[in-house]
């Protein structure tokens, strides 16, 4: 889709659908207002009827409203007036884009922007504006021999601030929204993308295609089995023995020429599909485990964000990808593996995988002598448990580290919440065989993962982010989010003006 953005009068709009909100107490938006006094107080008579009341997110659309230029005067609840904040907002223009994308309208200006947002800015109106309404045009469907393809999709939004002078920082968020859009999409496309297109090997060739695309900042190195051998990551080639895929270690890096800031680390989690290994899965729902490489996935989306933004950083990041498979070479339940950091580890239940290829990572990261580090998995089924499907865990070993990524994610509508990391809950992983085991029991099981990876992160800052609850929707929105790219994508642009 097209984004523009402009300044000027609702009434005076020459476009296919004007948008305007109205207030649960049927109180009528600025904008709203203005078409009213045009138009002789046709909306507040409409409105007056009862046929919008202003609650959040609910429609009216509206053909031939009296002297006005559009087509249409599109209605939009915004709820009540004092609880209008950041979410509220989201909420008012995911649907209205919605609803727009179904019209026959191909077109529109948004007047939403103008609205006041507690603690929000235009700039951040404009940016989310783009955010909501890339994330409610999303499909994936061109799997299906019989498209579902809307006939006349919404092709141009226009924004609309409130003074010209807003018009700078507008195009300067407008670009942010689309690319945070765009990264957001590649992340939820292979999300979507069944295990057996989305292999660890198409991981590789997604990383490959950014960096042609993106060829002055973005490298990237795939390492095959042979090379992960001979970096001794023990733990990771035990998860990917199992399987007939073969595995990859995705190495990307992003840089500024002229930067000369330490890098920061993103790590995913790349299982491409999970099925428990010997340590099985129930079959039910178990077709979900395709997004156990969203961590990977939204790497993959933040690189493609930042390659398009080019912000004055450095930027690592690694993955590595395999299956979760059971068959006659796979882990079994008791064995001990050697990791690359020459730890060893006992695996008490081979679905507790994604500790064991993220571990080698974590050591892995080591040669670049990070600023940060930061993990992005869905590691644990008990997060989802402890948060929901609302914010995403975030553990880590340095206290303003984890305080910068949970600022970001309120900032981003994309939250996330603090887990505790401490001692006490180590003593879960005691092995009466090797150096550490690979699971702690079921109490504090997202905690105890997350005091596992720990033990590998102890050179550098680090930080680990537990989606598991965030990262894909279950049900009849099935499907991946994109999360936690808005989140990643803050707290990186938030570097940006870091000293050093
Ligand atoms: N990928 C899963 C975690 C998961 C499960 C995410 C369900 C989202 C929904 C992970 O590899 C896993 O299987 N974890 C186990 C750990 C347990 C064996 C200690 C879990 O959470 O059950
Ligand atoms: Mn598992
Ligand atoms: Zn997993």
């Amino acid at each position: 889709m097209e984004f523009t953005i402009k300044s000027g009068n609702p009434e005076k709009q020459r476009t296919a659908c004007v948008v305007v909100g109205v207030f649960d107490n049927r109180k009528l938006s600025l904008a709203a207002e203005r078409i009213d006094r045009a138009a002789k107080g046709y909306i507040s008579d409409i409105v007056r009827r009862g046929d919008m009341e202003g609650r959040l997110g609910s429609t009216l659309l509206l053909y031939n409203v009296p002297n006005t230029l559009a087509d249409r005067v599109l209605l939009v609840g915004l709820g009540r007036e004092r609880d209008f904040r950041d979410r509220e907002y989201y909420k008012a223009v995911h649907s209205a884009v919605k609803l727009l994308n179904e019209t026959g309208a191909y077109e529109a200006v948004i007047y939403l922007t103008e609205e006041k947002v507690r603690r929000r800015e235009i700039g951040w109106r404009i940016e989310h504006t783009v955010i909501a309404a890339c994330e409610a045009t999303y499909r994936f469907d061109h799997m299906k021999t019989e498209s579902s393809d809307v006939r006349r999709p919404l092709r141009k939004l226009t924004l609309s601030v409130p003074m010209r002078s807003d018009l700078l920082v507008g195009e300067t968020m407008l670009a942010r929204g689309m690319a945070v859009g765009e990264g957001t999409e590649l992340t939820r496309d292979l999300g979507n993308l069944p295990s057996n297109l989305c292999t660890p090997a198409y991981l590789a060739d997604t990383a490959n295609r950014l960096a042609s695309m993106y060829s002055t900042e973005v490298k990237t190195q795939v390492l095959e089995r042979k090379e992960i051998e001979d970096l001794k990551m023990g733990a990771f080639l035990s998860v990917a023995q199992g399987s007939e895929a073969a595995p990859r270690f995705i190495v990307l890096e992003y840089k500024r020429s002229g930067v000369k800031k330490k890098p920061i680390v993103l790590i995913g989690k790349g299982i491409t599909f999970d099925s428990g290994g010997i340590s099985l899965k129930p079959g039910a729902d178990m077709d979900q485990m395709k997004f156990d490489m969203c961590g990977a996935a939204s790497v993959l989306g933040v690189f493609r964000t930042i390659a398009e933004l080019k912000p004055d950083l450095h930027v690592v990041g690694l993955i590595p990808s395999c299956e979760n498979m059971p068959s006659g070479r796979a882990s079994k339940p008791g064995d001990i593996v050697s990791s690359m950091s020459g730890q060893t580890i006992e695996i008490l239940n081979t679905d507790a995988e994604g500790r064991l290829l993220l571990a080698d990572a974590l050591t892995y990261a080591e040669r670049y002598d990070p600023e940060a580090v930061v993990d992005i998995a869905t590691l644990t089924g008990a997060m989802v448990v402890g948060l929901g499907h609302v914010a995403s865990g975030v553990f880590g070993n340095n206290e303003a580290l984890v305080r910068a990524l949970v600022t970001a994610g309120d900032d981003a509508a994309d939250r996330a919440w603090a887990m505790p990391l401490w001692d006490e809950y180590h003593d879960a992983l005691k092995s009466n065989f090797a150096d550490v085991a690979n699971v702690g029991g079921r109490a504090a099981g997202s905690i105890t993962a997350a005091c596992f990876l720990s033990r590998f992160a102890k050179k550098y800052h680090w930080a680990h982010l537990d989606i598991a609850g965030v990262a894909w929707k279950e049900g009849k929105e099935k499907g991946a989010t994109g999360r936690p790219v808005p989140l990643l994508v803050n707290w990186l642009l938030n570097q940006e003006n870091r000293d050093g």
